[in-house]
């Protein structure tokens, strides 16, 4: 019965880990790019926007926006882009 508990446990554990890991990359740009496109725009609109991951990322790259400085590279941007574009 111990066993069993700790099984369902186990579980329950890489379950919760799993959805956290997917969605820690672009949780580095949700505080700006929100729901209703304010301050930028959202997940959604981005990618109705932007057709292809390397579209992503040159968009991200060519912005004009001082808030987009800090994140015009690729180790932050690549993944970012794969997560959005499986
Ligand atoms: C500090 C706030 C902030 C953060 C954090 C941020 N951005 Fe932005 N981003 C902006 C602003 C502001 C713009 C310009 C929006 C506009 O042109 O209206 C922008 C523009 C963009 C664009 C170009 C959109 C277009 O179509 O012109 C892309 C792509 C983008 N951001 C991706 C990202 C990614 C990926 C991250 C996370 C690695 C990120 N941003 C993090 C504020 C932010």
């Amino acid at each position: 019965m111990k066993k069993m508990v700790t099984m369902v446990l186990a579980v329950c554990f890489v379950i919760a880990f799993s959805s956290v890991v997917m969605a820690a990359e672009w949780d580095k740009c949700a505080a700006c790019h929100k729901a209703g496109d304010k301050p930028s725009f959202s997940k959604e609109t981005l990618l109705k926007k932007h057709k292809t991951a390397d579209a992503f990322i040159k968009a991200a790259k060519d912005s004009k926006s001082p808030m987009m400085n800090a994140f015009k590279n690729d180790a932050l941007l690549a993944p970012v882009a794969k997560e959005l574009y499986k």
